[in-house]
């Protein structure tokens, strides 16, 4: 049943051109397709001709004109061989399809009255029959029929009348590209001129009374266009660039040729709406999706397993594009964070795979944290072995090479041996090997000369139980005693099991900063003190790792308080009120220094130390530390959040972003000791939402939300987005023992829309996210969540099975927890017709996969 990477074939025959004819019916749609088969010449002899199809009803299938008589099984339809000619030949059929009870929202589906559709990976064969792999690429034309009064599709417009319109793409493409949309919406426009000269133009399409909210969105678009151009060389190559933005969408968004589609949480913004956190990411996911335009449309995936190919390029380009947007050091620090919580989670644990995998169920669950952000790190290492010239050689080289190909990681590879000389088998590990490696090093110093040797280890993984050495680039800068850099930063080589690297020439024993700008995503072991934390966290100049030494300084105390009743670090408190102070330092960066780590953090960090987690410990440790550094910066916090206080009309720009981001944090420590009062005052005063909700969350810490849940609730009522914000804020604060009654509650609101994976994934996604209870010792967060999940799995298998990761951590955690958590998952395994998506998911989860 899996699929394997070993056996892919090319597709028997190759495609001229599609036309495809769309008679929109929320019940009964037909869709009409003429499609040009030619032999493939890579694969000689005669063959059937098979096509993919799910829920068609088949009405009629032509070859040449004439009418055949076949019939669909589940996957497809197989045209034998005896009834097609010998060379070319036209396909045509109709079938019917009902959009409106399509609740997996993937293929043609319907969102608060309007058509809209999801293709990749494989909702084109909901469509209609059709070979749904990435490799086959043709031009489309597309006719739509319909009432409604908007009509999109990809490529450019052609001829349009009263109930129709055309669109041309000319551009082969593969299925899963496929767009159409159809409905009473209205456009934002704007218009962009290409450096060669073509005029673009460019439309924001969304509900009426959305359109003041697209602004951001568009200035991003246009950003991110002026972006690729100038760093990539990459321009725009049709007339138009739609997006659409709609409510029901089970990802973030979708790169279709000139059509993108969002979800409209990464669409629609305003000051008073949407958070800094919001702005920041609406700008970098329209970057997302515009940049797919060169890396995964003019050049895609030969199959599914090339995942990474485009995701993981694409997130690299869409960081550096937010880094040259933003600061570098934050949005450096922002991106090791999340991977770190989502990537390494997932990487030492049962859904541990490959960034390139070589076997899957089902392909939806593999649009992971690994296939995108360690996919990402990938290309970071690479550039950094090769320098940046040899990166910018080898892109051109890809782009040149490739351009209109569906490619794969070797071809990738090839490209940077290619144009740089380096020989990268070994470097490929990185693509076929999964698992986090760590990086262990000990040191030595003698007569001038400082020694470091790492050792380089990564546990075994699903399916892969030896872990050959792998090449790591460990950037390294040494500092003297005193605090000046005496060695800048260097990029060690690392290829062996075990490496020394020896720095001569030295007047003090140095204090080493290593894994400078996190140069590979690896989990650094040093046995180091809390003093030369201390000292890192106050004189290291780069910024990434004088943020990691506070982190790691913090993970300490942490750990110390939580595991051995040890007391709050005096060191520990009194660098952060340091940090605070220092007015030389970016705001946000000094809020990513003060903000602790996260519950789910720590509990991974006592397991690495070989401790059982208890979650009801670590909340409680955690909240015991802010507390302590709460009362000895008490004036600096108060001091620091009235002087951060702004009148200047909102911006979301990244400096006055980041103002907000160090004022809320110092709020989060003032209101462990002033009982939610600066919070009740901000609440009432707030202007934007990055305050509101940070008001709201901090007063619900306090234990006096109430008011202030049915005052937002009052006033925004009725607008999505903040909305799932209120669900989700009320799951995420307060006191966690009251985190399972509190999601009963909230899920028999009126407002509980389940079946819109956005409200789905505020409600249980932050009962998930709230560590101490989700894991609640009663199991009742457990079963909850796994009730939820067996009731949205028949409606919406793709958001479900994403879901079930919540559970991927069980192994960390006590005997009782385990087996409660394992009585859900194997509840969840049992159910009668489980989805693919989901009896995957929870196999794995479970360790029979
Ligand atoms: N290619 C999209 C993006 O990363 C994601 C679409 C994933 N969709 C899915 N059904 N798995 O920009
Ligand atoms: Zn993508």
């Amino acid at each position: 049943q899996p699929t394997l990477l070993a056996s892919y074939q090319p597709y028997p025959y190759r495609i001229g051109d599609v036309a495809l004819t769309f008679r929109l019916d929320p019940r009964t749609t037909r869709v009409l397709s003429r499609i040009a088969f030619a032999p493939n010449p890579d694969r000689p002899g005669r063959h059937d001709l098979r096509l993919d199809g799910g829920g068609l009803t088949l009405i009629r299938a032509a070859i040449e004109g004439a009418d055949i008589d076949v019939t669909a099984d589940d996957t497809g339809l197989t045209i034998p061989a005896a009834l097609l000619p010998d060379g070319p030949f036209t396909f045509e059929a109709e079938v019917e399809i009902a959009p409106e009870t399509n609740t997996a929202l993937e293929g043609l589906y319907m969102s608060g009255g309007m058509y809209c559709t999801q293709c990749e990976a494989e909702g084109f064969r909901r469509i209609t029959f059709y070979p749904d792999r990435p490799d086959v690429m043709a031009p489309f034309t597309v006719r739509i029929e319909s009432d409604m009064p908007v009509l999109l599709s990809n490529g450019n417009p052609g001829a349009s009348g009263a109930g129709w319109a055309e669109w041309t793409d000319p551009w082969k493409k593969p299925a899963y590209l496929f767009a159409l949309v159809a409905g009473d919406l209205v456009a934002v426009r704007d218009r962009f001129t290409t450096r060669s000269g073509r005029e673009v133009a460019l439309a924001i399409w969304v509900r009426k009374g959305d359109e003041g909210r697209c602004d951001y969105a568009m200035d991003s678009l246009k950003r991110s266009m002026s972006w690729d151009e100038e760093v990539y060389g990459r321009e725009y190559d049709l007339d138009v660039f739609n997006i659409v933005a709609v409510d029901d969408f089970n990802m973030g968004a979708m790169e279709n040729k000139g059509l993108n589609i969002f979800n409209s949480k990464l669409v629609l913004a305003s000051p008073e709406t949407a958070t800094d956190a919001d702005f920041e990411r609406i700008e970098s996911v329209i970057a997302h999706e515009y940049f797919h335009n060169w890396t995964g449309n003019r050049i895609t995936c030969r199959d599914w397993f090339q995942l990474c190919l485009k995701e993981g390029l694409t997130v690299f380009r869409d960081q550096q594009f937010t880094s040259d947007m933003r600061s570098a050091a934050v949005k450096r620090i922002d991106d090791v964070l999340q991977l770190r919580a989502r990537q390494f989670r997932e990487d030492t644990g049962p859904l541990a795979h490959p960034v390139r995998p070589d076997s899957y169920v089902e392909i939806n669950n593999f649009y992971t944290a690994t296939v995108y952000e360690k996919g990402a790190e990938v290309i970071g290492m690479l550039k950094r072995l090769v320098g940046d010239e040899g990166y910018a050689s080898a892109l051109a080289l890809y782009f040149d090479r490739h351009d209109g190909d569906a490619a794969t990681i070797e071809d990738w590879l090839k490209v940077f041996e290619d144009a740089t000389g380096r020989d990268l088998s070994q470097f490929k590990r990185w693509y076929t090997d999964a698992g986090t490696p760590r990086l262990h090093v000990s040191e030595a110093w003698s007569d001038g000369t400082y020694t470091l040797t790492f050792t380089q280890k990564t546990a075994p993984t699903p399916g892969q139980d030896q872990k050959p050495p792998r090449v790591i680039p460990i950037a390294v800068g040494l500092l003297n005693p005193n605090g000046d850099e005496v060695v800048p930063t260097t990029v060690l080589e690392m290829t062996e099991t075990s490496q020394s690297f020896r720095f001569e020439g030295l007047a003090a024993r140095p204090v080493p900063s290593i894994l400078r700008g996190f140069s590979a995503p690896v989990m650094l072991e040093r046995k180091t003190d809390q003093a030369e934390r201390a000292f890192l966290l106050a004189h290291d100049t780069d910024p990434f790792n004088k943020w990691e030494a506070g982190r790691a300084l913090a993970k300490d105390v942490l750990t110390g308080m939580i595991a051995e009743g040890r007391a709050p670090s005096t060191r520990l408190v009194e660098a952060m009120g340091a940090v605070l102070r220092d007015e030389t330092l970016d705001p946000a960066f000094r809020a990513l220094c003060l903000w602790l780590p996260g519950e789910d953090d720590l509990a991974q960090a006592l397991a690495d130390a070989g401790r059982v987690p208890d979650p009801a410990a670590i909340h409680a440790g955690r909240e015991a530390l802010a507390r302590a550094i709460a009362e000895a910066n008490a004036a600096a916090l108060s001091a620091a959040y009235d002087a951060l206080a702004s009148s200047a009309p909102f911006s979301p720009d990244a400096g006055p972003a980041g103002r907000r981001a160090l004022r809320l944090t110092c709020l989060a420590f003032l209101n462990r000791i002033d009982g939610g009062d600066r919070a009740a005052a901000l609440f009432a005063g707030a202007d934007n939402m990055t305050e509101s909700a940070g008001a709201l969350a901090a007063l619900l810490d306090a234990g006096r939300g109430e008011a202030a849940i049915a005052a937002f609730h009052d006033r925004w009522q009725g607008n999505r987005l903040v909305i799932d914000e209120w669900f989700m804020l009320q799951m995420l604060h307060g006191n966690p023992a009251r985190a399972p009654e509190t999601a009963r509650k909230l899920a028999a609101h009126p407002d509980f829309d389940w079946k819109n994976p956005n409200r789905f994934r505020a409600l249980l996604g932050g009962l998930a996210a709230n560590h101490a209870g989700f894991h609640d010792a009663s199991g009742a967060g457990y079963r909850f969540y796994a009730d939820w999940l067996l009731r949205l799995d028949p409606v919406n298998p793709q958001t479900t099975a994403r879901m079930t990761t919540a559970f991927e951590t069980w192994a960390r955690y006590d005997a009782d927890r385990q087996a409660l958590i394992r009585a859900e998952l194997e509840r969840i395994a049992g159910q009668p017709g489980l989805s693919r998506n989901t009896g995957e998911m929870v196999g794995r989860i479970l360790g029979a996969g």
